[in-house]
């Protein structure tokens, strides 16, 4: 029943995961700062993209049902009015992906209590727990300090190479692989090791009081403020007292960040030359807020629409769920048996093997008039799944059968570029053929 453990194999493209906890409002800092390049970025040819609603972290910080739930409507809307393409990426929810919490459990057996001691997140707990003279693990759940493990169950569940994260967030990359190489060596080679991917060239943006813009400082613009709004939080940043006619200085001011996070070069070289000859800060402000404005306005569009319709987000992000668990389920059958969680029985009756191979999925490979070597994958009832391109040799279209017979799910992302283009309907019913037919042929 279980695919014999493969070694992951090298792929012809690089895979990129990361989550985003369901626990606010995303704001212009969160656009500057990931959204805006992560969209641009899933466009790659060579990128595969995972990215995920961590709503089953956001349980660690937050305990209101509402909030999450909201979260979670206005995160995804967010990602999909910028433009990232569900057909592409997989774009799914963690709480939609039960694998995820079975691999967090073996993660946890694998993973010793004195690394989670180390986590950041938690020994600032204790630390101020300490400096107050409290018990050092006074209101510390132990959901906050098992974190590291889930978010390690996040990546090592789809094999990532490369996770996008902040810098505070690098230590539990490095968590990930203690656990990915301590489990490889107990069970055999199962994980690949990930990497944490930053990237410096992306900018960060000042908040309304010029630190850092984030939800912890209270200084954020929401991403999607009607227009209105966007123009009265930009005329509220902070300035110094210079008036209209007196040079403004571009360092250090949190504006013209701002505009530079939106604009050419040229735009900005613009404004520098108005701070240099005395622009007032109410003009100023006004140039900003049209830029900003003029970038955000057509997603805000899309925003409003996607949230007016909660239910397509919703098959959206179970359909994206599928082809995630396209990958996680069987991945999860080889974890556990890799483990030792094994059915009892041997494998099943000759009898009962050939009645159900009489009617099951089956690849056909044949030669095209071209002279290139394809196969099809029809459904028991002779329909056609999957149809391959041209491969050069015989033995090249057999290994992507192979691959596809051992692999399923993952096979299908390995191979998107060798087969036509399929939707997300039809790769969850190639899965389940696929599937099908495994369990029903003979030995393994
Ligand atoms: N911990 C991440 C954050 O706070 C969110 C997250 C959860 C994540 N699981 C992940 C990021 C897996 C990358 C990969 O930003």
């Amino acid at each position: 029943m279980t695919p014999p453990s493969t070694p992951p194999s090298t792929p012809p493209f690089t895979r990129y995961l990361t989550g985003i906890t369901t626990t606010g409002t995303p704001h212009l800092g969160n656009y500057v700062g990931s959204v805006r390049h992560a969209v641009r970025f899933s466009r790659r040819a060579d990128v595969q993209s995972f990215y995920f609603l961590a709503d089953y972290h956001s349980l660690i910080k937050v305990d209101d049902p509402a909030r999450i739930q909201r979260s979670t409507l206005e995160i995804a809307a967010t990602w999909l009015a910028c433009g990232l393409d569900p057909e592409r990426v997989t774009f799914y929810r963690q709480s939609d992906i039960p694998e995820i919490a079975e691999l967090t459990w073996f993660l946890t057996c694998v993973t010793g209590k004195g690394l989670l001691n180390r986590a950041h997140a938690y020994k600032a707990a204790v630390d101020r727990n300490t400096a107050r003279a409290e018990d050092p693990d006074a209101d510390v759940t132990a959901g906050l300090f098992m974190y590291p493990v889930l978010m390690g169950a996040d990546i090592l569940m789809f094999n990532a190479h490369k996770v996008p994260v902040g810098r505070d967030q690098v230590q539990h990359i490095e968590m990930a692989r203690d656990m990915a190489q301590r489990f490889n060596h107990l069970y055999g080679d199962h994980f690949t090791l990930p990497e944490a991917a930053i990237d410096e060239a992306v900018a960060t943006l000042p908040g309304l009081d010029g630190r850092k813009m984030s939800k912890s400082y209270d200084n954020t613009i929401p991403l999607f403020t009607p227009r209105a709004q966007l123009q009265k939080l930009i005329g509220g940043i902070v300035t110094d007292s210079r008036a209209p006619g007196e040079p403004k200085e571009t360092e250090g001011s949190a504006l013209f960040q701002l505009y530079q996070a939106f604009a050419d070069a040229d735009e900005t070289a613009t404004l520098r030359r108005s701070f240099a000859e005395g622009i007032g800060w109410g003009d100023a402000k006004q140039v900003v807020f049209e830029r900003v404005d003029r970038e955000i306005a057509p997603l805000r569009a899309q925003y409003e629409a996607l949230m007016a319709d909660p239910a397509h987000i919703e098959r959206v992000l179970l359909a994206g769920a599928e082809k995630a668990r396209a990958i996680s389920r069987p991945f999860i059958a080889e974890l556990r048996h890799a483990v030792g969680l094994r059915r009892l029985e041997p494998a099943r009756q000759p009898a009962a093997a050939k009645a159900a191979r009489a009617a099951r999925p089956s690849f056909k490979q044949y030669r095209e008039r071209d002279g290139s070597f394809r196969f099809k994958f029809l459904d028991a009832q002779g329909q056609l799944l999957l149809q391959s391109q041209g491969f050069g040799t015989p033995q090249e279209a057999g290994r992507a059968i192979a691959l596809l017979q051992e692999q399923r799910g993952e096979a299908l992302n390995t191979l998107a570029n060798r087969l036509e283009p399929i939707d997300n309907e039809t790769i969850r019913i190639t899965i389940e053929a696929l599937e099908t037919l495994a369990n029903t042929s003979s030995g393994v």
